[in-house]
């Protein structure tokens, strides 16, 4: 598995595994988890992504309790999490409405709580999860600066932004922003066209992709052009005796800004293979063939 260098000292694994539905799992007991972890550093992928909002706020509990039952797992680990949105939950009865915080308050109690929950001392990469249309930026960026001074974090990014989000919270902050974590994918790849991932690209910034695979709807969408997609990537995973998950994976890696794809499947089988994606070799016009495939026209 290459090793992705975001700089400020951090490295990250090309493939990273997404905990997202971690608490969806029949079983999310510490045993579970922890084959699923293991599984993965097997193949050599040591990031995992995390939120404080996953799993309705439960997924990086169910990290940390596995972690405290397996303690020599942390130091081979990246744990990636994010903050800002405040959902609405039973767990916050007081709000009345969901809505994003980049408050510098907001934003240290997250990460307070992140680290207690998972029960670590430091997170290697803390994400914006949102961009905030009420974000101050002089106080985001310094809250953000501040953590990474204190060794909270070692460093920091964002998730869903827009350019001109990215232009306007770094230029409040004396640490780089790291990545940008967006939803990128053959069945949603505008971010490939509208300049997000130029933008990025030229910064020598790694774009992280999550839902890569769609959240699944590769797999079980019914309409014409999610069964179009199947019957093309089927065609070359037969070629190249891969399934065809590692040939949608494959289409992210071949992008020259050096896409990490955020996985989120929940069967061990399945993560498992997860490193079988750098494996398949896909020319140009396999590539292409794929992509006029997902956007359902041929390229102008
Ligand atoms: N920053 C953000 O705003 C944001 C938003 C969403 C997600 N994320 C991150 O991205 C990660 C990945 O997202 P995701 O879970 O939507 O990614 P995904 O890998 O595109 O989708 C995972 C889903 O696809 C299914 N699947 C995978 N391989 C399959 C196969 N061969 N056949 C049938 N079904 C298959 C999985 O089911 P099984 O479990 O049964 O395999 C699971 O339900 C999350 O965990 C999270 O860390 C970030």
């Amino acid at each position: 598995m290459n090793r992705v260098n975001l700089g400020s000292e951090l490295s990250l694994s090309q493939i990273i595994y997404g905990m997202w539905r971690l608490g969806d799992d029949s079983d999310s007991s510490p045993k579970h988890v922890e084959a699923k972890i293991q599984a993965c550093l097997e193949q050599g992928i040591t990031s995992f992504d995390q939120a404080d909002i996953y799993g309705g706020y439960a997924s990086e509990a169910i990290l940390g309790t596995a972690l405290k039952q397996s303690p020599a797992l942390r130091n081979k680990m990246e744990i990636i999490t994010k903050c800002d949105i405040m959902l609405l939950s039973d767990k916050f009865p007081d709000r009345s409405v969901k809505y994003y915080d980049t408050s510098a308050a907001h934003i240290n109690t997250s990460v307070d709580n992140s680290l207690s929950n998972m029960s670590i001392d430091h997170i290697d990469l803390l994400l914006l999860h949102r961009p905030d249309p009420l974000m101050d930026h002089h106080e985001t960026g310094a809250a953000l600066d501040a953590l990474v001074q204190l060794g909270k974090v070692r460093g920091v990014g964002v998730s869903n932004f827009m350019s001109h989000d990215w232009a306007l919270l770094s230029s409040a902050m004396k640490s780089p922003l790291l990545s940008n974590q967006l939803e990128i994918s053959l069945l949603n790849s505008e971010a490939l066209t509208d300049g997000t991932v130029a933008d990025l690209q030229r910064q020598a910034i790694h774009p992280m992709a999550w839902s890569p695979l769609g959240g699944g709807q590769l797999f079980d969408s019914s309409d014409e052009r999610c069964a179009n997609l199947r019957v093309a990537l089927g065609d070359i995973a037969k070629e190249q005796s891969v399934d065809i998950s590692s040939v949608a994976v494959a289409w992210l890696l071949k992008h020259p800004s050096g896409i990490l794809p955020v996985m989120g499947t929940n069967n061990l089988d399945r993560i498992k293979q997860l490193g079988q994606a750098i494996e398949v070799d896909l020319s140009r016009e396999q590539w292409f063939v794929l992509y006029e495939a997902a956007v359902g026209h041929e390229v102008a």
